[in-house]
């Protein structure tokens, strides 16, 4: 495994989408970008950590797995489904989306099941090629070290996807001070990205953030050729 997540399990669950909603970190543009997509059936979240279930909000999918390479994330995760009960970001989310106590409820439902594995090297995922008909990723493949490492795990991220599938994600881009250790992020990146996995982008653009640490993210859609 390489790259370094911002914090760890606890703490991230703690810090990120907890009490209130916190308006321009990018979150209600990534919100809006997945409103667009359509209803799937299966969905895929790589680098899903706890937060699978803030994405899938927006999003209309039936069976979603969650992969991601720390166990403790995922336990997190499969224990707030279990429980059902948004948490007070989530009901801001919620009610930007104009979705309902009883939608989110759905949502946790389609929990389908948790995989650990390393997504960014290590061997190919265990999921079938073609497979799934969503692949999403926030805050995972920001985390490669070199632009070779983020193509190779963004053609391996995908392969999973059935032709007509939809993928989707956000990497958030740290201050220069935090940069080390990080790949670059450009839209050539990204471009070369989607053309090598064969999937046009249907939208990609970099976004500003209000958070110091983290002043702006490339957020992008494509659908599998
Ligand atoms: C910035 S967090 C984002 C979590 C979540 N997707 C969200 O939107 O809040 C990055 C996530 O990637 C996971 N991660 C880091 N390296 C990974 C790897 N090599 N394979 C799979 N997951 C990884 C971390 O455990 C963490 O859950």
């Amino acid at each position: 495994m390489t790259g370094q997540t911002v914090a760890a399990a606890d703490p991230y669950w703690n810090r990120y989408y907890n009490a209130e909603f916190e308006f321009g970190m990018g979150t209600e543009d990534v919100l809006a970008a997945l409103s667009e997509l359509p209803p799937v059936r299966r969905w895929c979240d790589l680098g899903a950590g706890s937060e699978s279930l803030l994405w899938s909000i927006p999003l209309t999918a039936d069976h979603l797995i969650a992969v991601d390479v720390d166990l403790d994330r995922l336990a997190i995760l499969s224990r707030y489904a279990a429980q059902g009960q948004p948490r007070p970001a989530y009901t801001t989310v919620l009610r930007m989306c104009h979705r309902t106590a009883e939608d989110f409820t759905r949502r946790c439902r389609s929990l389908a099941g948790t995989l650990v594995a390393d997504c960014l090297d290590g061997p190919p995922l265990a999921l079938a090629p073609g497979s799934t008909d969503l692949v999403t990723q926030f805050g995972l493949l920001g985390l490669a070290e070199t632009p070779e490492h983020f193509l190779d795990a963004w053609r391996r991220a995908h392969v999973p996807l059935a032709p007509g599938g939809w993928c989707a994600g956000a990497n958030w881009v740290p201050e220069p001070s935090r940069q080390t250790g990080r790949v670059t992020l450009t839209q050539g990146l990204y471009r070369r990205a989607f053309a090598d996995a064969g999937i046009h982008p249907h939208l990609l653009h970099r976004v500003a953030s209000v958070d110091p640490q983290f002043p702006s993210l490339w957020l992008y859609t494509g659908r599998k050729q």
